[in-house]
């Protein structure tokens, strides 16, 4: 006899605003991304492709972009991708004749890494604390990984800038903050301002104890900007990709419907002062 046991189910989390620190993000992170990385890679996995490096769901490739600077001296440069979920990025990196490292929080994230294969070294660490010496990076780079989920922006960026070489770049994609103050749908009802943007307070969704299982954090563009500076960095370019027309792709809340009217992804390119 097959038993119901879905009564036994995790009920749904509950949706809201407010604080939370760094060690509580940590731990609801990578407990949702070690739950959820099975149905992410299932989900966006042809999107991504396993070997391309893709800024956002604009579809935005680096091969095009070039913000990691010209993809012809990619070669021999020691990269350090951040929150690389299955190392997609740091494939395409390889076969540019590069030496990446791809880190994350999520062990399941890495597993997926493994399971695609490619022979990129990973490391599953938190991007607030990185395991590496002074200056062991050319560059360092990050599509949608671990910004948007850390309390405090400023400790990555500062470990980023002790493992990166003098001059060298630090390129971050993150939602763009003007999201903030719309709800997160892809439909029509995604675009009526609902919240205010200038309003910091985390997302936060919490289980019946009160203990958050998911946390995004919300940063201004200047709040943002003036991060990168406490950080080390110099901002170089701040790139706000446009929907393209191929792209009839929905992912979550980004949609063609809201690409064409307002930013889905900023990027910042910065640069180790
Ligand atoms: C939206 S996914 C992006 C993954 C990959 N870059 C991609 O484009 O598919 C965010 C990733 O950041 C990782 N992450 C979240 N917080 C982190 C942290 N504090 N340190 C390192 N990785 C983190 C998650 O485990 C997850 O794999």
């Amino acid at each position: 006899m097959i038993q119901d046991l879905s009564h036994l189910q995790d009920p749904e989390p509950e949706a809201t605003r407010r604080d939370t620190g760094t060690t509580e993000s940590s731990r609801a992170s990578r407990g949702w991304w070690d739950r959820h990385a099975d149905e992410y890679q299932s989900e966006h996995g042809a999107f991504l492709g396993d070997d391309h490096f893709v800024w956002g769901p604009e579809g935005l490739d680096e091969a095009e972009a070039g913000l990691l600077g010209p993809v012809s001296l990619l070669e021999g440069l020691d990269i350090l991708e951040i929150g690389a979920g299955a190392a997609q990025c740091s494939r395409w990196l390889k076969a540019q004749g590069a030496r990446p490292v791809a880190l994350d929080l999520s062990h399941r994230q890495l597993q997926h890494a493994l399971r695609i294969g490619g022979g990129i070294p990973l490391v599953e660490a938190d991007a607030t604390a990185l395991p590496f010496a002074d200056a062991s990076f050319d560059l360092a780079c990050s599509a949608y990984g671990a910004v948007p989920f850390v309390a405090d922006p400023v400790q990555v960026f500062t470990e980023v800038h002790r493992v990166l070489r003098p001059g060298g770049r630090w390129v971050f994609s993150v939602t763009h903050p003007v999201r903030w103050a719309f709800p997160d749908e892809p439909g029509p009802e995604g675009l009526s301002v609902a919240a205010s943007y200038f309003d910091r307070t985390p997302y936060v969704e919490q289980d019946d104890t009160g203990r958050a299982v998911y946390v995004e954090h919300h940063r201004t563009l200047g709040d943002r900007v003036r991060d990168v500076v406490a950080g080390g960095f110099r901002l170089v370019d701040l790139v706000e990709p446009e929907w393209p027309a191929w792209n009839s792709q929905e992912w979550g809340g980004w949609s063609p419907l809201r690409g064409n009217l307002i930013p889905g992804t900023a990027i910042f390119v910065c640069e180790r002062a």
